[in-house]
């Protein structure tokens, strides 16, 4: 297959400064919400790790981190919602106020597979944050409870999220240009 474009053909959708004032505020109101408290911060592997760094270093609370891993079927772009365990947790959640780090809520298929599980394990709370929301794509009704940006239908990259492997380190947020040849790939990791 043929490389994805430079990244200076993609299209510029929010800035490293634009994305870093919004983690700083949403550290502040996390940490004001559960003020007194400790949290277990869970990411979402890969594509939250970038995120989930930022916004630990901006949360003024005893935070434990730990890291989940799943795969969806289907493309990224045309997700069928099944979804499946490939790396566990390290920590037991039972008791535990536990924030689900996302990248991004898509079609929520990822949040309502987690949330089902998390909750099995009865933690003390279990709260969603996610930097990137697109909710025209739901196939399930579920949201996070933190939001740092609405987002139209575009194909998101950066700041943690990829594009087949590619733009993950990339300090801003950008979109993939419409309508390319990339659109026809298959996406997302292999089951
Ligand atoms: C992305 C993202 C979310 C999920 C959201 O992960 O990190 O976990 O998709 O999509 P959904 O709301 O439609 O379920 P992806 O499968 O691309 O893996 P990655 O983070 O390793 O790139």
């Amino acid at each position: 297959m043929a490389d994805p474009p430079p990244h200076s053909q993609l299209e510029l959708f929010l800035t490293s400064d634009q994305i870093q004032q919004r983690v700083q505020e949403m550290g502040a109101e996390i940490s004001r919400d559960f003020a007194g408290q400790s949290l277990l911060l869970i990411g979402v592997l890969t594509g939250a790790s970038i995120f989930l760094a930022d916004l630990a270093r901006a949360i003024s609370l005893n935070c434990d981190l730990d890291f989940i891993s799943v795969a969806s079927y289907g493309t990224q772009q045309h997700s069928r919602g099944e979804v499946r365990l490939l790396r566990g947790l390290e920590h037991p959640v039972e008791n535990m106020n536990v924030l689900v780090v996302e990248d991004i809520v898509d079609t929520a298929a990822t949040l309502s597979y987690l949330r089902t599980m998390l909750l099995a394990e009865r933690p003390a709370l279990l709260k969603v944050v996610t930097l990137l929301d697109k909710p025209s794509r739901r196939l399930q009704t579920v949201t996070a409870d933190t939001i740092g940006f609405t987002i139209p239908n575009r194909f998101a990259v950066g700041y943690g999220m990829d594009f087949a492997g590619y733009y993950r380190n990339l300090p801003n947020i950008y979109c993939m240009p419409p309508a390319s040849n990339w659109s026809s790939l298959h996406l997302g990791k292999t089951p």
